[in-house]
């Protein structure tokens, strides 16, 4: 079970960029590391807020809301106050668009 889905254009995702990707009522957030495009669930496990509006660096978010951070590539919570990991998505590049696969 499961599709993969087109989310955006690759050219659009620059290094160290989060983008925000909404499928089916799921929120997700896709993001360049190093060249390597990586997705998470979209809103923070702590409260509401957006990830595709966190500050990526080092392979890791930061949550824009209180600061919590993630490991983008595993979803696991690095920092309080977040202590839940983040569901992770499989990612793909196909014709320089990249596709994240929705169960
Ligand atoms: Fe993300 Fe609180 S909502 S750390």
């Amino acid at each position: 079970r499961g599709i993969w889905v087109k989310a955006m254009a690759a050219s659009e995702l620059e290094p160290d960029d989060a983008d925000r990707f909404d499928y089916e009522g799921q929120c997700i957030a896709v993001y360049n590391v190093d060249n390597e495009y990586l997705a998470t669930g979209g809103i923070c496990s702590h409260e509401h807020a957006f990830l595709s509006e966190g500050y990526v660096a080092d392979g890791t978010v930061e949550c824009p809301l209180h600061q919590g951070i993630f490991n983008i590539r595993t979803g696991r919570p690095l920092s309080p106050p977040v202590t839940i990991a983040l569901k992770t998505f499989k990612t793909k590049v196909e014709e320089g668009h990249i596709y994240v696969f929705v169960e």
